[in-house]
């Protein structure tokens, strides 16, 4: 092949790669990623159970943001919920003729209750541990005490089978787009951790998975990438109208110059709910962008810088994350102002890893706003190269959701192209190999 035809093909199986997305949910990047809720029963007394209910986010990068899960089921027979604390049902429904504790009027009576967290500062006799940050769960790398929500709530009335033991509920929900939940399974119960010294054993432990999909999210991307390098002066920027132009229904308001009324409407209210995201008009129309920026090349290193630019003007990003697909990020070597993990590591396979921010400096990424770090990374010798798109990144999540990439044929290239393809073999069986591997997983689902 010439080398030109070299570098087309390379970039034809970058494409290949770029666009085939997370069939099912099988999440290559983190295979085992679920939210696991258990429902505990510390004690069973006649009639009226206790249940401890706790949400885990087992996820390594994905994590429930505003406004938060809100967890529903349907109960098998005429069921209650007498008291809840450390968290609330949306609606109380009929309650005619039931009675909760102390003859009080039942917190809810409905068939198919949607349990919320309290916001944080809800009045303390109704907080539990772990409780009250409005229903956001952080990703188990992040930070693993609050990747888990916990409520407690009394039961009365609960149905029963033909031992005597209690009917589980079904259609289970976490009320957040794209994830799904299994059916309740018994598990062996274990103990239960009440506060920092005592533990309590626990009489009977339901379990139910809730799983994520991209396919069933199928959100409208929320972010793109652009890319500049020292070698080249070209900018590409995102593609035009990445996230919906400005007619598609999905379509955030924009904003061009400083229209005040836009912002003030779209404040949280005194609810707490979320601000309704007002972005600045850009080509894009994304709220996110990230930057990828081919700083520098020394001897044995290179230097990349990443910025996250925020576009939203009320919208704050609290506890953002960054996922990265680079075939260098094996060989990081130095990174500033941001935390770093490795998020696959099979045999000789550590592509892709996962940047978030630092605590009290950089963690939130405010509205209108950036967040930005550079890195140094080894230069590998058997694959290392500025041609072909290799010094750019293979794949980019913010917060979990897909940025859209510049097609590959834009990338800037090297001055002198056509001299300098130094495509390796082995590069060339990895990229082709991880194409043939998407494929098939489409094939298979
Ligand atoms: C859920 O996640 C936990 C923790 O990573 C893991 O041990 C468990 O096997 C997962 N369960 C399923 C059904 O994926
Ligand atoms: C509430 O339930 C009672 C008895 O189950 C029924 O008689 C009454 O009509 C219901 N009220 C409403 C508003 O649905
Ligand atoms: C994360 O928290 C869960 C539940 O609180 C605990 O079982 C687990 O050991 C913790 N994992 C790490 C890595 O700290
Ligand atoms: C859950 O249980 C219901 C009824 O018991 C059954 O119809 C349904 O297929 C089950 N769903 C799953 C995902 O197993
Ligand atoms: C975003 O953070 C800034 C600074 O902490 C704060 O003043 C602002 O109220 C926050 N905006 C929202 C919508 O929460
Ligand atoms: C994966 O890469 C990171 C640096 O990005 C490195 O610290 C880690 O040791 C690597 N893991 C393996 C198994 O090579
Ligand atoms: C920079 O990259 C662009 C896009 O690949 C290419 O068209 C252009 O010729 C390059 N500029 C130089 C000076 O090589």
């Amino acid at each position: 092949m010439r080398p030109m035809a070299m570098e087309q093909f390379v970039l034809f199986i970058f494409m290949c790669c770029l666009s085939s997305r997370f069939v099912d949910a099988y999440d290559p990047v983190d295979p085992n990623g679920n939210i696991t809720i258990n429902w505990d029963f510390p004690s069973i007394e006649p009639n009226v159970y206790a249940v401890k209910v706790s949400i885990h986010n087992y996820q390594l990068y994905r994590h429930i943001e505003r406004p938060g899960w809100r967890l529903s089921w349907v109960w098998a027979g005429h069921e209650f919920i007498s008291t809840v604390i450390g968290a609330e049902t949306t609606e109380q429904g009929n309650c005619t003729g039931r009675h909760g504790a102390n003859g009080a009027p039942p917190h809810c009576c409905e068939k198919q209750p949607v349990m919320m967290d309290l916001l944080p500062g809800a009045p303390y006799n109704r907080q539990s541990a772990n409780c009250c940050r409005g229903g956001v769960l952080s990703s188990v790398t992040q930070n693993n005490r609050t990747a888990t929500s916990q409520f407690e709530m009394y039961i009365a009335n609960f149905a029963l089978d033909e031992h005597g033991d209690p009917k589980m509920p079904t259609t289970f929900s976490i009320g957040v787009p794209g994830y799904t939940c299994s059916n309740a399974t018994n598990v062996p119960a274990t103990r239960s951790k009440v506060d920092e010294q005592r533990h309590v054993q626990v009489l009977r432990t339901w379990q139910i998975i809730c799983s994520y999909s991209q396919f069933r999210d199928a959100p409208s991307p929320s972010c793109c990438v652009s890319l500049t390098t020292f070698y080249n002066s070209t900018i590409v920027g995102c593609p035009r109208d990445s996230c919906g132009g400005a007619n598609s229904p999905s379509a955030h308001q924009c904003l061009s110059g400083g229209e005040q009324s836009k912002v003030l409407a779209a404040l949280p209210d005194a609810d707490g709910a979320p601000p309704v995201p007002v972005i600045r008009c850009t080509e894009h129309m994304c709220p996110i962008r990230v930057h990828w920026h081919v700083k520098q090349s020394y001897r044995g290193y290179w230097r990349v810088k990443v910025a996250v630019t925020n576009y939203d003007v009320v919208s704050n990003y609290t506890d953002w994350n960054l996922v990265v697909q680079h075939p260098n990020l094996r060989s990081l070597t130095q990174l500033f102002s941001f935390n770093y993990q490795p998020l696959i590591q099979y045999g000789t396979i550590n592509d892709t890893g996962m940047f978030w921010g630092i605590k009290n400096y950089n963690e939130m990424l405010l509205g209108d706003g950036n967040v930005q770090t550079e890195m140094i990374l080894e230069k590998d010798p058997s694959d290392f190269t500025f041609s072909g798109g290799w010094a750019f990144p293979r794949r980019v999540y913010f917060n979990g959701h897909e940025c859209v990439m510049p097609p590959p044929d834009q990338y800037p290239s090297l001055p002198n192209a056509a001299w300098d393809v130094r495509v390796s073999a082995v590069q060339r069986w990895l990229v082709a190999g991880s194409c043939l591997l998407s494929l098939s997983m489409l094939f298979l689902v």
